[in-house]
């Protein structure tokens, strides 16, 4: 028996020295020390043994239990370690390798020059506001001394919603908005999209503006002309140059547009400002006082002035883009010449 045990240690021994993975370690394990092995019979048969024997064999088998024990527990510590390496080793990092880089954005042109064009009048003490896209005819229209039937409606064909609720056509709306809800002096500027049934190359169904409204005691046309030739110095620079049309708009009176040196050939005449060497920038003029009574403002004791450019032509213009569907498609090829 004795030698028996020593037989089945020392192939427990050799055989749990040769595994190589932990599966096959474990099938040792249930080999030597599992229910149907050959030691767990010893122990089991001790009874038959006589007293003597019994406490021999019983302490041998024991003791050749724990040291198969302690074997195993080893090599699985010792397996465990070298699996650990292994998988280190094969995720390991090159830190000396060069990176990945990041791809680097920019803003869109018109965000750029929105940007630019807030920060001037922010400077000059207008508080900007936003205001609906979606808007009834009163505030696109009626509000403004556009009323039903009147021919200026043709310049600005809308997109209705229902018979009285449209997208808007202008900023301009919001010059109703302000007038309601402030109390005079103020200056509100405010961007936004507005939108027209118009589409071709230069004319998009959607498109940007700005509307700048001041509302004082005595002010008018002088004021608008000063605050307008600030605003292009800032923008293009101490030399450049501004000329005054007259022009109609049915909220102001007298209404104007402002042309500003051409921002490519510099005033020499080229394609884009058909040889003038001038670009329309804006369109304006003083409040017409019907419009600020009907909002509630006292035409005799205050008076005001708009103006009210588009930029998406001044953004194409500056960076010679040719159809103004570029600025909406999201077109990676174009954004990413426009850096
Ligand atoms: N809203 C007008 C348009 O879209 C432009 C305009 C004219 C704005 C005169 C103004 C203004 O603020 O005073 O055609």
């Amino acid at each position: 028996m004795k030698e028996k045990l020593e037989t089945i240690l020392s192939a427990g021994v050799a055989e749990i020295e040769q595994c190589n993975d932990l599966k096959t370690l474990d099938e040792v394990r249930v080999k030597f020390l599992g229910k149907q092995g050959e030691l767990i019979a010893i122990l089991r048969n001790l009874k038959e043994l006589s007293p003597e024997e019994r406490k021999e064999v019983g302490s041998l088998a024991n003791n050749a239990r724990a040291e198969l024990e302690n074997k195993i527990a080893e090599k699985t510590a010792r397996l465990e370690e070298e699996k650990l390496e292994k998988e280190m080793e094969s995720e390991a990092i090159d830190i000396t390798m060069p990176g990945k880089g990041t791809k680097k954005g920019a803003l869109h042109p018109l965000t750029r020059f929105n940007n630019k064009f807030m920060d001037i009048c922010v400077a000059m003490g207008f508080t900007v506001i936003q205001g609906p896209e979606i808007d009834t005819d009163y505030y696109n229209f009626e509000a403004l001394n556009v009323p039903k039937n009147h021919p200026a409606r043709d310049m600005q064909d809308s997109l209705y919603i229902t018979d009285n609720i449209l997208m808007r056509t202008q900023t301009s709306n919001m010059q109703v908005h302000a007038m309601e809800m402030l109390k005079p002096p103020f200056k509100i500027v405010c961007p936004g999209r507005v939108y027209r049934n118009d589409d071709d190359s230069s004319h998009s169904p959607i498109f940007n503006q700005f509307e700048a409204l001041v509302v004082d005691e005595n002010v008018g046309l002088k004021d608008l002309m000063k605050m307008i030739e600030t605003i292009l110095k800032k923008l293009y620079g101490e030399n450049v140059k501004m000329r005054v049309r007259p022009s109609y708009f049915p909220f102001t009176e007298p209404s104007i547009e402002i042309d500003a040196t051409c921002q490519i050939c510099g005033g020499k005449g080229c394609t884009i400002c058909k040889g003038t060497g001038f670009s329309e920038v804006f369109a304006a003029g003083v409040v017409n006082p019907k419009v600020l009574e009907m909002s509630g403002i006292d035409s005799k004791k205050y008076s005001g002035f708009a103006f009210g450019p588009g930029i998406d032509r001044s953004v194409m213009v500056t960076n010679k883009i040719p159809n103004i569907k570029y600025l909406f498609k999201n077109d990676m090829r174009f954004l990413k010449q426009m850096r």
